[in-house]
């Protein structure tokens, strides 16, 4: 059929950074195959969903989205469509039952398999169900073996962001915290060798790659065995430091118990390891810790903290809070409040706490926080935490600051998606010289904004600071690392 051989491509991504990952991946090897990407589902034969199942509201915005295609199915049944992801792990089979024009669920340890499902479908016309084990369904091996790493050479023509990549690390998580569904639909914790990490950077390193963000649910548990030798994650950076051409790493996420002493000197001995770490917390009681299984204290956690600031004078941290969870009373939640006002995080990102069937949590608590204080609560620990971001940005007015330029800015990136009649995201920035706001981002991954030029975008800047609020600092070219041809705005 016709229709078919045009091979046009719609991907909608939900979830976490391991998500975005994915996605490229797996656009990049579609394309291969002769795919092109297209803005909306209604013009695409393959229609994806790269899914995540961390909160309910992530889920229903996927299973929405699938109801809208129901009729577009109908019209044109030689469309495929496919369900990816951690979802696709969770629900499995519920997926065809609540949206039977699904053709294809694949989990997050089947994504390699993707290509060949959808010609498989596009042939056959039935429906393909490829997810890995329960984390009961067998031994720790077994199950291991059933997730299998998505980590196919990179293709720097198929990269959406030149400059900048994220590098898995490892994937699962063996912690249960009893709130989340991660280890269970990404499976077991297992650590990618050094080698294949380091040949992979040093890959997008000559490919012109400046920054790498290492990936991880607990990215600092990191641990990899081959014979008498084990690598931790400082040995991975001190590993990664040596690339020529990588001018800064980055690692998420960190779980506050491994946050160990020779990682916190790897990050202050290492010049291009960020001055950056995202350690999430959760919570400032010590009874929600318990009940969330976090494996640590108010205590331990606040020891971590003064180790770390102690060790990487000028380190940002930000930290992931869950509010409402099952029992949380006003005193556990002032806690909270406490503990976010004392710890100085650059930001964090907080959470109402979304019941996830399949986690023991969901088995043991109620979810008996009403909404109404849920939401509360997130606005009062939200305005908290604002007060003391926008405080903190202060001290960079009149600072000068280097940056990795990373594109144009949220407000650019609007105008030129308005000009280009909101259909095609502008791709080649090179193709329009003049200047133009940009962003960028500090060691410490401070967000700046500057009007700048095109040419600037990958490269290392200073910048003098002038504004700042509670997101954002705003600053001027003060002098440049990129040769003499960069348009640069005299300081007045
Ligand atoms: N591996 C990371 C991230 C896990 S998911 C970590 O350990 O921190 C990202 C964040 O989502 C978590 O830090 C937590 O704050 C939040 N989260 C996870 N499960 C949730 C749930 N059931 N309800 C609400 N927020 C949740
Ligand atoms: Fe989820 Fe806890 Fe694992 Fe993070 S450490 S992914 S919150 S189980
Ligand atoms: Fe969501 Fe899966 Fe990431 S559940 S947060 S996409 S690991």
């Amino acid at each position: 059929m016709a229709a078919m051989e045009t091979k046009k491509l719609y991907i909608e991504t939900v979830g976490c950074q391991m998500n975005m990952l994915d996605s490229e991946l797996v656009v990049a090897a579609l394309r291969k195959q002769g795919y092109a990407l297209v803005p909306t589902p209604r013009e695409a034969d393959t229609i994806l969903f790269n899914t995540c199942s961390v909160r309910q509201h992530a889920e229903d915005k996927i299973y929405s989205a699938l109801g809208r295609l129901k009729h577009a199915k109908t019209q044109h049944p030689h469309k495929v469509i496919g369900v990816l992801g951690c979802m696709a792990q969770k629900d499995q089979q519920l997926i065809f039952e609540r949206a039977p024009f699904v053709d294809l669920v694949v989990g997050p340890g089947q994504l390699h398999q993707v290509p060949e499902l959808i010609e498989q479908v596009a042939r056959d016309r039935q429906p393909r169900l490829e997810v890995s084990l329960d984390r009961k369904a067998g031994s720790r091996q077994a199950v291991a073996g059933s997730f299998e790493s998505y980590d196919p050479l990179r293709d720097p023509e198929m990269r959406p962001t030149p400059h900048q990549a994220f590098v898995r690390i490892m994937i699962g998580c063996d912690k249960f915290c009893t709130y989340c569904i991660v280890p269970k639909v990404r499976g077991p914790e297992q650590s990618r060798p050094p080698g294949e990490i380091v040949a992979e950077a040093r890959k997008l390193a000559a490919e012109g790659c400046r920054e790498i963000t290492l990936l991880g649910q607990t990215v600092n548990s990191y641990r990899h065995r081959a014979g008498e030798r084990t690598t931790r994650l400082s040995d991975l950076l001190a590993l990664l430091h040596e690339i020529d051409g990588l001018e800064r790493i980055k690692f998420v996420t960190n779980f506050p118990k491994d946050m160990s002493q020779d990682l916190l000197h790897a990050v202050r001995d290492l010049p291009k390891v960020c001055r950056y770490l995202h350690v999430p917390v959760q919570s400032g009681s010590n009874r929600m810790l318990e009940r969330m299984k976090r494996l640590y204290t108010v205590e331990e956690y606040r020891e971590m903290l003064h180790r770390i600031r102690e060790t990487i004078p000028g380190c940002a941290v930000t930290s992931d809070f869950i509010v409402g969870f099952s029992g949380e009373t006003d005193d556990d939640f002032a806690q909270t409040v406490n503990l976010v006002a004392e710890s100085r995080f650059k930001n964090s990102f907080i959470f109402k706490y979304s019941p996830r069937e399949g986690t023991k949590g969901f088995e043991l608590y109620a979810d008996d926080v009403p909404e109404e204080i849920k939401r509360q609560r997130n606005n009062e620990l939200l305005a908290v935490q604002n007060a003391i971001s926008e405080e903190d940005n202060q001290p960079f007015i009149g600072r000068e600051v280097q940056i990795l330029v990373e594109g144009p800015s949220k407000r650019e990136a609007k105008q030129q998606r308005q000009a280009a009649g909101d259909h095609e995201a502008h791709h080649d920035q090179t193709e329009s010289p003049g200047p133009m706001q940009l962003t960028g981002r500090t060691m410490c991954d401070r967000i700046v904004v500057f009007d700048g030029n095109p040419r600037q975008i990958g490269h290392l800047l200073n910048v003098r600071i002038y504004d700042a609020n509670a997101f954002t600092l705003f600053g001027l070219v003060a002098t440049s690392h990129v040769g003499p041809e960069v348009y640069s705005l005299s300081l007045s």
